[in-house]
């Protein structure tokens, strides 16, 4: 198959250079630009990442680019179809994702518009942290249509969901479907009603406090990893999370997936950004699925919804 278009990651730190490989690895985009405001780091991983084409048989070119917060580099990155967003601090033992805040956003505002002046028909993936906040963020500072732009949480968080629940039960991975929406955060929405293993609901395989003690486990996911490693956070399954949107984006394949994108009108839920699942495209977002919850489920979404609201009200002022 030929190889097509150009994917941009800013950041090569942890998340944004295991983002690059694995979408230099899927070997069917033409370009990877990775980015960083590290001399040298960029170069110096592309020109690594390069010489292993041959010996796992890939063709994507990766290029790496140093560029500054002004704007100086971006050239390189110009024309990207997709853009995935990967600077930003990552957290330490005992700080929440909101801690990141302030310092975030001045990072998020500046690459975003930097982006925006190269790309304008890019589609964004943010995956910088507060991530609910750093979308909505990355939306204004670009100006982009809200459907160009959108966060990754929920595909990382449903496959947290999905192996603790695979584990549990000792089933391969393959056999489990979950889904979790909401935030990243706080009021994230693990969705026990949309779980099933080998097609069975979970309610008949695990008992309540067995499901509640994973949907927990899952909602502190990425602070059990950050915990574990003393210093940053996860980037296997965060890597994987992303590279796949960039993926869907890139093929134009519809794929349904828990995504943070903008909501306006579904579950009751007006003028968000929020994680639901959403039918992904050329475009970003093509549509918003508005599928079958519980009732209290749906409650917990408008819940996240409201305390994601007030918090991407200030992004404005950062
Ligand atoms: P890291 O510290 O390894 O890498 C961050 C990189 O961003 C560094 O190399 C730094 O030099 C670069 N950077 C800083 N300012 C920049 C700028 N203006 N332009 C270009 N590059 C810049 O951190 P890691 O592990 O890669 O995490 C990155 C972000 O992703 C963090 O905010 C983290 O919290 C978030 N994250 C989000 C997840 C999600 O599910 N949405 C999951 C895991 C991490
Ligand atoms: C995670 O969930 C820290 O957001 C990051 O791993």
């Amino acid at each position: 198959m030929a190889l097509k278009g150009k994917v941009t990651v800013v950041g090569a730190g942890f998340y944004g250079s295991t983002t690059a490989l694995r979408l230099a690895e899927y070997n069917i985009f033409e370009t990877v630009v990775l980015t960083d405001i590290v001399e040298g780091k960029p170069e110096g991983l592309a020109l690594d990442m390069n010489q292993s084409r041959p010996i796992e048989g890939f063709e994507t070119k990766i290029i790496g680019a140093t560029t500054t917060p002004d704007g100086a580099g971006y050239e390189a990155t110009a024309n990207s179809d997709v853009v995935v967003i990967t600077a930003g601090l990552p957290r330490k033992p005992g700080m929440s994702r909101m801690d990141l805040i302030g310092v975030n956003a001045g990072i998020v505002r500046g690459v975003a518009e930097n982006i925006a002046k190269h790309s304008p028909s890019a589609v964004i993936i943010v995956v910088s942290n507060p991530l609910d906040e750093m979308t909505a963020l990355a939306q204004l500072a670009t100006g982009f249509p809200k459907h160009q732009v959108m966060g990754q949480a929920g595909m990382l968080d449903t496959a947290r969901f999905t192996n603790f629940v695979a584990e549990k039960v000792g089933v391969p991975v393959g056999s489990v479907k979950t889904l979790t929406l909401g935030s990243h955060g706080e009021t994230m929405v693990p969705v026990p009603s949309r779980c099933t293993v080998d097609g069975k609901p979970l309610s008949e395989i695990l008992s309540e406090a067995d499901i509640a003690e994973l949907v927990d486990r899952t909602r502190n996911g990425g602070a059990e990893v950050v915990a574990l490693l003393k210093t940053g956070s996860a980037y296997y399954a965060p890597s994987a999370a992303a590279a796949r949107m960039a993926k869907a984006v890139i093929e134009d394949s519809g794929a349904i997936m828990p995504v943070c994108a903008w909501v306006e009108g579904q579950y009751g839920i007006e003028g968000v950004y929020l994680g639901v699942e959403a039918e992904i495209g050329k475009n970003g977002i093509r549509k918003v699925i508005e599928s079958s919850l519980t009732a209290s489920e749906v409650e917990a979404l408008k819940v996240a919804a409201e305390a994601v609201r007030a918090k991407q009200a200030d992004v404005k002022d950062l």
